[in-house]
């Protein structure tokens, strides 16, 4: 078995590293760590502080005695779309030039500005066609977060589509069940990744503007204080909610974070009825749930009242093992969640990308 690409999750609020290891049927954790990102370093998915992202990802390497150098990185955001689509069952080079056309058709950018991937989901279905996943991604942001992993000392060898890292995560991590169509959200701090899958296969994917900083731009706005203080508020609220401390975290927080996640969770289910509308799937039987704003107590069962489904937040390193005399348990279990892109990309094996 050819070795496993570095999972490497670049968000705008941290790195979310991954590396494991075959160990005979079983995957094995190689290598695991989070870094912090300073605000202003990405916004809207774009690097604005190239060099602090580079020595981000050093130190991190550094910290966390790092060996290999194949990397898989995951983009995200408005510069990526992924669209699913039938058309008539062909292959070959027909497939290709049918795939530069649709690439035409579906995507709003154009040709020049984009790299463009495709996968076949069905290769003939009853009716005789055939049902593509159209990958596309900005050239320009690609090459930033490439550049930023080249320039940090490490070959960037897979881009992938964070919803796609994250349907592999959830697909390693617990596996789906034939017939089920199940929704994984992962809430980071700017963005949100909804994508459905069913019977396995992906069939929605949408990226919403909705996260962390949703709830520390509500704690600033309401208690005015500084976006520090905000984010302590939020993350010492959200500790307290889970029975630690509570004595610093004023009440008001509490009902802001309530507030918030039933707010995230509408929104969320407006997605999730936009796909069930014309989906032949009549439920979801679950709700995984990722990212570091998962970790918010409050949002699961926010999104657990509105959907009326069962929610679930995502452990991708059930099936893995773990070394206990090498990895801190605690912390690996509460940020496991955390890591689930970063997993699904460090399922990857070398491949070009193009
Ligand atoms: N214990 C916690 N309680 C509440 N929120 C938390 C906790 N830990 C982390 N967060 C929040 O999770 C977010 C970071 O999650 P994550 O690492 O998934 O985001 P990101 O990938 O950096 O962001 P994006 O993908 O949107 O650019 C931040 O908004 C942070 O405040
Ligand atoms: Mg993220």
């Amino acid at each position: 078995m050819a070795k496993q690409c570095i999972g490497l999750d670049i968000g705008s609020s941290a790195i979310k590293l991954v590396q494991l290891k075959p160990s005979g049927r079983v995957m094995g954790l190689q290598n695991f760590g989070i870094e912090p990102v300073q605000p202003q370093t990405i916004v809207d998915g774009v690097i604005l502080n190239h060099g602090a992202l580079v020595d981000a990802i050093k130190n991190l390497a550094k910290r966390i005695h790092l060996k290999g150098k194949d990397m898989a990185l995951a983009v995200s955001g408005n510069s990526v779309i992924i669209k699913r689509l039938t058309i008539p069952s062909m292959e070959g080079a027909a497939l290709d030039e049918q795939m530069e056309w649709e690439v035409r058709q579906n995507i709003p950018f154009s040709r020049e500005e984009v790299l463009v991937d495709y996968e076949v989901l069905i290769k003939q279905t009853p009716t005789g066609q055939m049902e593509v996943l159209l990958v596309a991604a900005k050239r320009e942001i690609v090459q930033q977060y490439l550049q930023v992993v080249r320039d940090a000392g490490f070959s960037p060898i897979i881009v992938d589509a964070a919803a796609l890292a994250l349907q592999n995560a959830v697909e390693g991590g617990v596996g789906f069940a034939a017939g089920e169509a199940v929704a994984i959200i992962n809430v980071g701090a700017t963005y949100s990744t909804l994508s459905i899958v069913s019977s396995g296969r992906p069939s929605f994917n949408r990226d919403l503007g909705i996260g962390g900083h949703t709830y520390t731009e509500a704690i600033q706005r309401h208690l005015g204080v500084s976006l520090d203080g905000a984010e302590a508020y939020k993350v010492g609220g959200a500790y307290a909610a889970l029975g630690a401390q509570s004595d610093v975290v004023p009440q008001e927080v509490h009902r802001i974070l309530w507030q918030v996640s039933e707010q995230v969770a509408e929104e969320f289910q407006r997605s999730i009825d936009f796909y069930m509308n014309d989906a032949i799937d009549a439920r979801l039987g679950r709700i995984y749930l990722s990212g570091g704003s998962c970790l918010v107590p409050q949002l699961p069962k926010a999104i657990q009242d509105r959907s009326r489904v069962p929610v679930e937040i995502i452990n991708p390193f059930a099936r893995v093992v773990v070394d206990t005399r090498r990895f801190d348990v605690d912390y690996l279990r509460v940020n496991a969640p955390v890591a689930t892109i970063a997993f699904g990309l460090a399922q990857r094996r070398p491949k070009d990308f193009e």
